[in-house]
């Protein structure tokens, strides 16, 4: 079988950025991205390519390439479900906010409303890809939903699971370190496969039973949060013993066992994928009683979140236990640089436990907007909508953000924050003038030598 017409549900961080990119490498292939935003589809197809809605480096010139040539953004649910010969879903699949699992159990509610959809308008045999992170057997439901509700037509469910990380979304969907794909129908298997093998060597797609891929995507993303919070519970004893947690990582680093990547501490991390990940694995391992892999897990969630508020109680401290109408400058608010998303980013929680202690921010961030961050900080409820707003500016300029602060916190670590002018800052600053690098950004000496009182995460002070 080969595949002509490509849908997608969710025109997200990641249907959008892994759908452009399909339709970039299989010109031959009509890719259709569809969503029930109908904003968001607009802004997709915006004339002005610095518009449309994810920033990720690369992603307007491959937008560019595809859009009106194979590559279609629409609200067309239904006609492009029909025409389809391969459907993605890639709706989002948010940790459950009511109910049974609340707080830990991911909410499968649009995915089985997508499998409802499509059983309900196919009339034709379909592929069915899962490309939305889900517990382990979600592709059962899926199968179970479109047997009993279509229309008589075949339906194969494939397990596809996505590993780009957002800010190098383009260069990880050109030369992904591997492509995974979990299935029954060899058929079915051999199609998607073939629509990958446009650009990615066949040795790097993997296949296994469905299972497996479903549940590793949960565990990759585990194994990879689980080193953050490794060398961030190293950090803190790095802060008291005088070790210095960049040497450490540099050291443990060179052990090719381990590796270099992902022992970068910081100020926790953040994004829409690993707390809500480890949360979802948690809660399979205890809903099968096996309590102590659950405990095990659940531990690298505690260790974020104690990073996190270690970071802003390092502020307060320092600042002579008081922030009380003190201003404080915020350089970013995304979850890591190179992105305007700010789902479970760590700014938000340093900056609510600021907040709580009457602190009054102004933050900036190249591309996240005033309207993304007071929406972050009022979903929380800690505070009214005019609380937030009297107490939080948002500014476009680093150095209005700076100008009579006591103390300046670095959440993100966007580049440009290298090449500020320090020295112009230290001047604009009330004094003496902090510096909480939470991203180990900055260089320690040359920030001492220009007056900062500086303080990174993983340096005894
Ligand atoms: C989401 C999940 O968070 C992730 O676990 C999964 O791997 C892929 O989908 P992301 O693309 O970042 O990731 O989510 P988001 O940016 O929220 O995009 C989902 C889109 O689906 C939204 O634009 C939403 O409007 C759309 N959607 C949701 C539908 O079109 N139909 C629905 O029924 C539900
Ligand atoms: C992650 C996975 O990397 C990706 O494979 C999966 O598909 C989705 O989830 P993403 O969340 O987009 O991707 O970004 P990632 O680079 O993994 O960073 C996650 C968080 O960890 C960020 O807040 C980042 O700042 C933080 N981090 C990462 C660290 O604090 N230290 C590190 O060494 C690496």
């Amino acid at each position: 079988m080969r595949v002509t017409k490509i849908a997608c549900i969710g025109a997200g961080y990641v249907g959008g950025p892994t759908m452009s990119v399909i339709a970039q490498k299989n010109p031959h292939i009509q890719v259709t991205v569809v969503d029930l935003n109908k904003a968001r589809i607009d802004s997709w197809n915006a004339h002005d390519l610095n518009e449309i809605p994810i920033y990720e480096p690369g992603l307007a010139e491959v937008v560019g390439e595809a859009r009106g040539r194979n590559l279609f953004f629409s609200t067309d649910v239904d006609g492009a479900i029909r025409e389809a010969d391969l459907i993605f879903i890639s709706v989002n699949t948010p940790t459950k906010t009511y109910g049974k699992g609340k707080g830990q159990a991911a909410d499968l509610k649009f995915i089985e409303l997508c499998a409802r959809q499509i059983a309900d308008v196919a009339q034709s045999n379909k592929i069915i890809v899962e490309k939305s992170t889900i517990p382990v057997r979600t592709a059962a439901t899926i199968k179970n939903i479109l047997d009993n509700t279509g229309q008589g037509v075949q339906f194969q469910v494939l397990s596809n699971p996505e590993f780009l990380a957002e800010g190098t979304a383009i260069q990880d969907l050109h030369h992904p370190d591997r492509i995974l794909i979990g299935g029954e129908d060899p058929e079915a298997i051999a199609a998607l496969k073939a629509v990958y093998e446009a650009w990615v060597p066949s040795e790097r797609i993997i296949t296994t039973n469905l299972w497996s891929s479903e549940l590793s995507k949960l565990v990759a993303n585990a194994f990879l949060a689980q080193r953050v919070s490794s060398i961030n519970s190293i950090s803190e004893l790095c802060e008291v013993t005088g070790a210095n947690v960049e040497e450490v990582a540099h050291a443990i680093g060179q052990d090719s066992r381990i590796g270099s990547k992902f022992l970068k501490a910081s100020v926790g991390f953040g994004g829409s994928c690993f707390q809500k990940d480890l949360l979802n694995l948690v809660y399979i391992a205890r809903s099968y009683n096996l309590h102590e892999v659950a405990n095990y897990w659940e531990q690298v969630i505690l260790l974020n979140d104690h990073q996190k508020i270690r970071f802003a109680e390092k502020i307060i401290n320092s600042m002579y236990n008081t922030v009380n109408g003190k201003k404080i400058a915020f350089m970013g608010w995304a979850f890591k640089k190179n992105t305007n998303d700010t789902r479970e980013s760590a700014a938000i929680y340093v900056a609510d436990h600021l907040l709580e202690e009457q602190a009054q921010l102004t933050v900036y961030d190249p591309k996240v907007s005033a309207i993304q961050m007071y929406k972050d900080l009022d979903a929380l409820g800690n505070r009214s909508p005019e609380e937030n707003r009297a107490l939080l500016k948002v500014v476009n300029d680093p150095m209005e953000a700076a100008k009579d602060a006591h103390g300046l916190a670095i959440l993100t670590e966007w580049d440009e924050f290298k090449s500020l002018d320090w020295m112009q800052i230290k001047t604009v600053m009330k004094k003496p003038a902090f510096i909480f690098d939470g991203r180990k950004l900055l260089d320690a000496e040359e920030m001492k030598a220009l007056g900062f009182i500086y303080y990174a995460i993983g340096e005894k002070h």
